[in-house]
């Protein structure tokens, strides 16, 4: 790679982009608390939305600058019309060694092969309670069957290591760690319990935020031999990974309220109607979908990914400040 190709993706505070997430709807067919607000969203029209070929040009310029990394997200990525499609040509990308998804697993049995055969090569389920009447209060939804039918058939497809992102409430289901923490006794996943984010419309508060020292003291009281693998996160890496003796797979933990990672931050993303977002937390944008619909060149692409790479700040503002400012809600984010 030129040095001038990697330089667009290297921000002011010499953090290097080489994770790109993707949202591919703004749709779900869960409404998570956490993630919609009651009263819906605002769905934007289909043409506003980027097109598989827009995505996939996109996504072969940021790997030409140095992404090896692309996860699709949503809403949920599987109720996008012909996902399987813009699997293959993802997949199709040499350069891009991981292809990932974060998906709530409800579709996943229908579709797993087709991604797998394209190139889909990792995989993240979110589960944030095993109970079902739970399932349906968090939700707003059935289907905890089959989310955990999904679980059991992504490890067996050569997903693993499998991740379960399980959102942490107080009062909602912060009883559960340990039952979590046993979907890892025997099988190959991570379990990775995830601090509760404030965005627009969750009514986050910060009682309900279970801090990590929290989580981590309550799981040792059960498996007093639960150890850290590593001492400090390794670059690009945002969950502390733990192991208990005689586990198949592990435990994790995603501090981004109590010990944020912004330091090494290395990813970007692109919303479903073409935002560039260069952090989850800021509301800065630029359209990519825009530029892309004037007409600009890849140059002019690239150089306009730069620039906003270079106005990307040091770190997050901390949770209070994030809980009182503008942003989207997750949904439109692209968890
Ligand atoms: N806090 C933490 N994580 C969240 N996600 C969505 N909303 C939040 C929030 N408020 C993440 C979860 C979920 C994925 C789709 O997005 O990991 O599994
Ligand atoms: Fe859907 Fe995931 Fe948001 Fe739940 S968290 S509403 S599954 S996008």
């Amino acid at each position: 790679m030129s040095s001038s190709e990697s330089d667009v993706l290297v921000d002011s505070f010499a953090r290097r982009h080489t994770y790109l997430r993707v949202s591919l709807t703004e749709r779900c067919n869960l409404r998570c608390t956490y993630c919609m607000p009651a009263e819906g969203v605002p769905l934007q029209p289909r043409e506003n939305l980027l097109t598989f070929e827009e995505i996939e040009r996109l996504v072969r310029l940021f790997v030409a600058a140095g992404v090896d990394k692309v996860r699709l997200t949503g809403g949920e990525p599987l109720v996008r019309k012909d996902v399987e499609h813009l699997v293959d040509r993802l997949g199709a990308i040499s350069g891009l060694r991981t292809l990932a998804m974060t998906t709530n697993g409800l579709l996943l049995r229908k579709k797993i092969d087709r991604l797998v055969s394209g190139g889909l090569n990792h995989l993240n389920i979110s589960l944030d309670t095993l109970r079902p009447d739970r399932f349906e209060s968090v939700t707003r939804r059935k289907g905890l069957d089959i989310v955990l039918d999904a679980i059991d058939l992504a490890v067996t497809r050569g997903l693993a290591p499998l991740k379960i992102n399980c959102v942490v409430m107080r009062g909602v289901n912060s009883d559960e760690l340990l039952d979590f923490v046993s979907l890892a006794r025997n099988r190959a996943l991570e379990v990775r319990f995830i601090e509760y984010m404030p965005f627009s419309g969750n009514g986050w508060s910060d009682d309900e935020l279970v801090p990590f020292e929290e989580m981590l003291d309550q799981i040792k009281a059960r498996h007093p031999d639960i150890a850290a693998i590593d001492d400090d996160l390794s670059p690009g890496e945002t969950s502390r990974e733990y192991r208990i003796p005689g586990f198949s797979g592990s435990v994790g933990f995603i501090t981004s309220m109590t010990k944020h990672f912004c330091g090494s931050c290395n990813r970007l993303r692109i919303t479903a109607d073409g935002n560039l977002k260069v952090c989850l937390f800021g509301n800065s944008e630029v359209s990519l979908r825009d530029q892309m619909r004037a007409g600009a060149s890849d140059e002019q692409l690239s150089k306009l990914i730069g620039l906003a790479v270079g106005r990307k700040k040091a770190s997050h503002a901390g949770m209070h400040v994030i809980a009182a400012s503008d942003n989207r809600p997750m949904i439109l984010i692209g968890g």
